[in-house]
């Protein structure tokens, strides 16, 4: 397996392995999981595509630094895979990256583990990569990320009107918001 990114007294986080490939297939395909995000009937993704997708990182060493990564956030009691962090438009110069977080098992949303998880993601994130702002983004009526956002410091900087049209024709708002770290 590949390795610990970080853990938590409840949560574990590490590197996206090649067994990880049906979990995110059945989150990514799950209209329960993916309404908040505008896919109400899950994202009809294959099993190609998504290797395409995350062949750079499956293939590289855990130490190379890539433009994107994603993580695996499992229950560290049981070793249960529960959701993911990412990371992405990395931008060393300016020192920022875009981020996201999806608690995809429904039964451990709503207990903290969505705050804890990315509160620890953006202090790794900072440690390892140097960064001093990072960047989110939702659609506006994703009330529960917008929360958890403003509640992790998170500023709005924009929002831009019918940003996005899902795949039953309906557009949405797209809030973006950044948070600017401290530096030490
Ligand atoms: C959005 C998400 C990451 C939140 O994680 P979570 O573990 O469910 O939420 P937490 O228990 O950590 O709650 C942290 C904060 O989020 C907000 N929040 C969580 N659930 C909420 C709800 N039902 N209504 C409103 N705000 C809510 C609150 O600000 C909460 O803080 P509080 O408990 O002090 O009020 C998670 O629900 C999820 O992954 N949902 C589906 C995918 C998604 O929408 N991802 C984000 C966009 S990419």
């Amino acid at each position: 397996m590949k390795g610990i990114v970080f853990e938590s007294d409840r949560l574990r986080v590490r590197m996206l392995n090649y067994s990880d490939i049906p979990t995110i297939i059945k989150w990514w395909n799950d209209g329960a999981v993916m309404k908040d995000m505008g896919f109400e009937n899950g994202m009809g993704i294959t099993e190609s595509s998504l290797l395409s997708r995350f062949k750079k990182q499956l293939e590289a060493d855990d130490t190379t630094i890539l433009d994107s990564r994603m993580f695996i956030i499992t229950d560290r009691n049981t070793g249960q895979e529960i959701g993911e962090l990412q990371y992405g438009e990395l931008d060393l110069q300016n020192k920022k990256c875009r981020i996201a977080v999806k608690i995809a098992e429904i039964d451990y949303q709503g207990k903290g583990l969505g705050e804890e998880s990315l509160s620890l993601f953006i202090g790794y994130l900072a440690a390892e990569l140097g960064l001093s702002k990072i960047e989110i983004d939702t659609i506006h009526d994703n009330l529960r990320a917008y929360n958890l956002y403003k509640k992790l410091g998170f500023l709005e900087t924009k929002r831009v009107k019918d940003f996005w049209t899902d795949d039953q024709g309906h557009k949405h708002d797209i809030v973006f918001l950044e948070k600017v770290l401290d530096s030490e």
